[in-house]
């Protein structure tokens, strides 16, 4: 997959170079292509910025770089283009594994009070936020969606985790793990997983994984169609 990225912060994007991420570039799974938009003012100053008609506090990044930015990166081929904004759909693994699925993304980190309308109308395809909180712009965001979809794509992950083990991915959440030592100051960990016992393990993992959920989230278990072995468990 590639991905391109346009920021005025280009530099902001050292993290992709680290972890998971760079395995995955460096295996040519994924490849990252960091874009300045600066680099398609056409002014003296190299504005990104100006005032909003009508008036009103804060600045609008201004269309014409960003159209040219997109459009060079595009090069004719239709291309989603994603812009972080906190006005966009909540992301969600959902939205993670659908854009996994894509061979190239545009992403735009917006900033200030916002982008031109006009871009939205013209280029953007689709707007995600990724919580509802404000932040100082969308390069956190957009690490936040390569991350997220890096992780899927088919070798990204080592053999011995897998993302579509991800109880995420399933609607629920991650049941409890323990490592090394089995006995730590006055904590022991749970028997059951000393045992052995391959069926009474899952057994057990489920049944933390549902009461966690309903216990934390139940707003996810609402969502989901339990089958009639979860109910009993839920229920114990
Ligand atoms: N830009 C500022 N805040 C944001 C958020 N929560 N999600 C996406 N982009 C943003």
């Amino acid at each position: 997959m590639r991905v391109d990225i346009l920021t005025i912060f280009p530099e902001m994007f050292k993290p992709l170079e680290e972890s998971i991420i760079k395995r995955a570039r460096d295996k040519g799974l994924l490849s990252v292509n960091v874009i300045d938009i600066r680099e398609y003012t056409q002014d003296k100053h190299r504005k990104v910025d100006d005032y909003p008609f009508g008036g009103g506090a804060g600045m609008v990044m201004k269309p014409e770089p960003l159209f040219r930015a997109v459009e060079n990166a595009c090069d004719g081929e239709n291309i989603p283009v994603v812009l972080l904004t906190p006005q966009g759909e909540t992301f969600t693994q959902e939205h993670a594994q659908q854009l996994s699925r894509q061979e190239r993304l545009i992403l735009v980190c917006g900033h200030y009070e916002g982008v031109d309308e006009r871009f939205r109308e013209r280029i953007v395809s689709q707007e995600i936020s990724i919580g509802d909180y404000v932040l100082t712009g969308g390069e956190l965001p957009a690490m936040v969606l390569v991350d997220a979809v890096t992780r899927l794509l088919p070798g990204a992950l080592g053999d011995d985790s897998s993302s579509q083990e991800d109880s995420f991915a399933e609607g629920l959440l991650e049941y409890p793990q323990y490592t090394r030592p089995r006995s730590f100051r006055d904590m022991e960990v749970p028997q059951v997983l000393l045992s052995g016992n391959h069926e009474a393990i899952r057994y057990w993992r489920r049944k933390m994984s549902l009461a966690r959920t309903d216990k934390r989230r139940p707003d996810l278990l609402e969502k989901k169609i339990l089958s009639p072995e979860d109910r009993k468990l839920l229920m114990e």
